[in-house]
């Protein structure tokens, strides 16, 4: 038996006939966003065969199903990053058995370092396309001709304009723009973040582009959601740390939160 099918097991046991229609993958210091959710089950990753177990505070292990603004929705607490393992694929039987669950879209979240000076620390991003700058895939060893996955319209336009309208319907100014994936784990030299931004990006980070290409490879329709947690190296005298990351995360938690409640009305 495949391990998604062991999950898919794992997880009918404890919520029987429960089929998500959205997933949602939280973000380094969103994790708070799980209050909201009417819970049905809650499994730690540590009993979902191929989960990864995260190893990043502010990242809990948890996958939570439940519901949210009358949406049935299944939410990975935490994730696990390429620079933890040097394993691009370690959120593929997550996101494989998000699919198999039946989920019809993924949100995805994260903390990125913004280039543009106003996107300031503690705004959000709507991803609209990305830069993958590790050279890297999540699909490296993948068979079939499935694995050469059209990345050409990775953050559906339809999901897009459903943040969109959220984030009006809550006054909340949302920034739009293209995500830069780098390996990590330390942060970026000033004059990356100036390549960076020759080569058209406005934000950094180092995850979720993975989940994307995993998703995409799936058929799963995505939008995706950055918290502009610091400006990138060079553009400020503030220092970068993880704990600025979890700061500014948290700070942002309950915008985020309300354009997610928003958002999973019309899902
Ligand atoms: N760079 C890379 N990843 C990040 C950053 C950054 O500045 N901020 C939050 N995640």
């Amino acid at each position: 038996m495949s391990q998604v099918e062991d999950c898919i097991k794992v997880i009918s046991k404890s919520a029987k006939g429960f089929t998500p229609q959205v997933g949602l993958i939280l973000g380094s210091g969103l994790g708070q966003f799980c209050e909201h959710i009417e819970v049905v089950a809650s499994i730690d990753f540590e009993e979902l065969p191929g989960f990864p177990v995260p190893g990043v505070s502010g990242h809990a292990g948890k996958l939570l199903l439940g519901k949210v603004s009358d949406t049935d929705i299944a939410i990975l607490q935490g994730r696990a990053h390429y620079y933890e393992r040097g394993k691009a694929d370690t959120m593929a039987v997550a996101i494989q058995t998000l699919n198999a669950m039946g989920c019809q879209s993924l949100v995805i979240t994260n903390a990125a370092g913004s280039l543009n000076s106003d996107a300031t620390p503690g705004s959000l991003m709507l991803i609209t396309d990305h830069i993958n700058m590790t050279g890297v895939s999540p699909l490296f060893g993948a068979e079939s001709n499935q694995r050469f996955v059209d990345m050409s319209e990775a953050y559906n336009h339809d999901l897009n304009d459903a943040m969109r309208s959220a984030a009006k319907a809550n006054d909340i100014n949302l920034h739009e723009g293209i995500y830069a994936w780098v390996s990590g784990p330390q942060f970026e030299t000033p004059a990356e973040i100036r390549a960076l931004k020759t080569l058209g990006a406005d934000a950094v980070g180092m995850s979720t582009v993975p989940e994307v290409i995993l998703a995409r490879h799936q058929g799963l329709s995505l939008c995706a959601l950055s918290v502009i947690t610091n400006y990138a190296a060079g553009m400020s005298e503030t220092a970068l740390s993880h704990e600025q990351t979890i700061s500014f995360s948290n700070q942002a938690a309950d915008t985020v939160q309300s354009l997610l409640i928003n958002y999973l009305k019309d899902q």
